[in-house]
């Protein structure tokens, strides 16, 4: 089938319904021209303009291959390579969370937080893509943000990303805050791994194919933000605030993690879905260490 020079329409139409045939939740249309977009090396705009444009047997075959490849249920952040977040296109691997646009309601929250702080000094733990802390830098370039994470692979495309974006962080490879000794910050800020160890949905859809070290976290999932919370008051200024991500269901078990490391003015944000996601809490002059 893929041995044949298709037009542009109906290579977009074929791919449709391979991709509806594998998963009736996917927007195939969006997705078909995008993979093709990928292959021809094109806009979208290129394709509306030029349907009847004959595809190669190798442009045809190549883009029938990450057809395929979608079909199976590889996320299209991996097969393209990029996904946007807070506008800005990022590199993306097998190595880094596919970030997500309900963890904007933490970069939202956090520019809130630091809006009166100049040269605000901020740490990213978790950075992954460097999703979180490349939209600060973005939106604050007096900042100066640090960014850390376990995986020197994933450390390597979020560097690419703050070259190719031209954004200053300071990527460091860290176990949480091993290498961080006698710094303090005005704002921490975390998406750390927060599922279940045996949560199902780690078995389905795109989770299937993000690293299990960028998702899951022990036997009740608070493992990291227990480690996190415990630890940010000796990493943390005078009124400083920590900002993290959270399991829709974990909000309480998470404020009380606050509360119990001395935070307070702790409060929970709803994501876009209106679900209970990212918590927040503040050091002040009887909780600093
Ligand atoms: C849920 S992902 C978040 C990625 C990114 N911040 C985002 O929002 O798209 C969690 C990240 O934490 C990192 N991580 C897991 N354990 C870690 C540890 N002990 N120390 C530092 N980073 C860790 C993972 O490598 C992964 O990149």
């Amino acid at each position: 089938m893929t041995n044949q020079a298709w037009l542009i329409k109906e290579a977009i139409s074929e791919a449709v319904s391979q991709l509806q045939t594998a998963s009736q939740a996917n927007p195939h249309k969006l997705e078909a021209e995008l993979l093709l977009c990928h292959c021809l090396g094109v806009t979208r705009s290129y394709l509306l303009t030029w349907p009847e444009k004959r595809l190669s047997n190798a442009e045809s075959s190549a883009f029938f291959e990450l057809v395929q490849r979608r079909a199976t249920g590889e996320p299209i952040a991996y097969i393209l390579g990029t996904r946007e977040f807070w506008g800005l296109e990022l590199a993306v691997s097998p190595a880094t969370l596919i970030p997500r646009a309900d963890t904007e309601t933490l970069v939202e929250r956090a520019l809130e937080k630091i809006q009166q702080i100049q040269q605000p000094h901020i740490l990213d733990m978790g950075t992954g893509s460097g999703a979180i802390a490349l939209a600060l830098a973005y939106e604050r370039p007096d900042a100066r943000v640090i960014a850390v994470d376990y995986s020197t692979d994933a450390l390597d495309i979020a560097r690419q990303n703050a070259e190719r974006h031209q954004l200053k962080v300071k990527m460091l490879q860290s176990d949480w805050f091993s290498a961080l000794a006698e710094q303090r910050f005005d704002c921490i800020v975390s998406n750390p791994p927060y599922i279940e160890r045996h949560d199902p949905h780690l078995t389905q859809g795109d989770l299937r194919f993000e690293p299990a070290s960028a998702l899951s976290a022990g036997q009740d999932g608070l493992a990291d933000l227990r480690q996190i919370i415990e630890q940010a008051p000796k990493f943390l200024n005078n009124q400083a605030w920590l900002l993290v991500e959270h399991g829709y269901n974990q909000a309480d078990a998470v404020q009380t993690l606050f509360k119990q490391a001395g935070f307070c003015a702790v409060q929970t944000h709803q994501d876009l879905s209106g679900h209970p996601r990212v918590t927040v809490g503040k050091i002040d002059d009887d909780t600093a260490q």
